[in-house]
């Protein structure tokens, strides 16, 4: 697709990848809805970028209710380009995390990109195209000490992406999903390396799975949604793991073929 004359919704814009990515779009000629909590850092950029800034807290789902509608009603254009890239890491032992932490986690990594695709599809249909982006990781192919609920809802977004993949076959909609290992520099980096367990594991790995830089993730990224790009996977080097699990979603996928996704 052509990024130019789209509207981008781009979560967690307010620092790291996604202000990296939401940048990236605009500089393109969409115009960018940045959503996130921090109202100030989404109001500078908002306004750097000729964009538009809606301030919600993901988990909390009076605050994420209508947010595609929301952010259509305001630019007074459909969203055609949703980039699920909020996310919390939480990293520490199991045995620490409170039932908030492991409710959120999951509210914020897979409840909420699940939603704002839901309310994104209709619009996206009726536009004519679309591009939903889900910014998972390599942590949900391989897993580390510290980041096991995370791991999960890694996992959980990669395969949401295939689902997406099966349920909108046919439709001009494409999925992109994102497997990095670690990118710098972000906050998030900073959180998961301060636990020591997982700081040794990126230590033990890092021939493998050395760091991605965050502007060349965005790149990246805004490349993959102009091409209708299934797959971004970074390091190259370590794109054999992410492989290596699509293969039975792949197969499952061509083994469909010719199966109607909708009743
Ligand atoms: N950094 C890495 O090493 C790494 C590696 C692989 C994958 N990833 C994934 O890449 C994505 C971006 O991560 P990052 O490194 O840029 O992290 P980051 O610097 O910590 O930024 C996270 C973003 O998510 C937003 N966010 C967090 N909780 C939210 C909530 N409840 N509601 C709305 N927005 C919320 C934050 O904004 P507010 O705090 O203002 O709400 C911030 O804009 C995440 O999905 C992460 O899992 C990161």
């Amino acid at each position: 697709m052509q990024i130019a004359g789209h509207h981008a919704l781009v979560t967690g814009a307010s620092r790291g990848l996604g202000e990296a990515i939401a940048r990236r779009l605009a500089a393109q000629g969409a115009t960018v809805t940045c959503v996130a909590r921090t109202a100030d850092a989404l109001a500078a950029l908002a306004d750097e970028i000729d964009g538009h800034a809606l301030a919600a807290d993901l988990a909390d789902p009076a605050a994420r209710r209508d947010v595609v509608a929301r952010a259509a009603a305001a630019a007074g254009t459909p969203v055609t380009i949703l980039v699920n890239n909020a996310g919390i890491d939480l990293t520490g032992h199991f045995a620490d995390m409170s039932a908030d932490d492991v409710e959120r986690l999951i509210a914020v990594n897979v409840t909420a990109p699940a939603e704002l695709a839901r309310q994104a599809v209709p619009g996206m249909l009726e536009a004519g195209e679309g591009s939903i982006v889900l910014i998972s990781s390599m942590a949900g192919v391989g897993v580390f000490p510290g980041l096991a609920v995370y791991s999960a809802t890694k996992a959980a977004l990669t395969h949401l992406g295939a689902g997406l993949r099966a349920d909108l076959k046919g439709t001009p909609i494409a999925i992109t999903v994102v497997q990095t290992g670690l990118i710098t520099p972000t906050d998030m980096a900073d959180s998961v390396r301060s636990y020591a367990p997982a700081a040794a594991s990126f230590t033990r790995f890092r021939q493998l799975l050395p760091a991605t830089d965050v502007d060349d993730l965005a790149d990246a990224v805004t490349d993959a949604v102009a091409a209708g790009r299934r797959h971004v996977r970074r390091p190259r080097r370590a794109g054999l793991f992410p492989l290596l699990t699509e293969i039975p979603r792949r197969m499952t996928e061509i083994l469909l073929a010719g199966v109607s996704p909708r009743a």
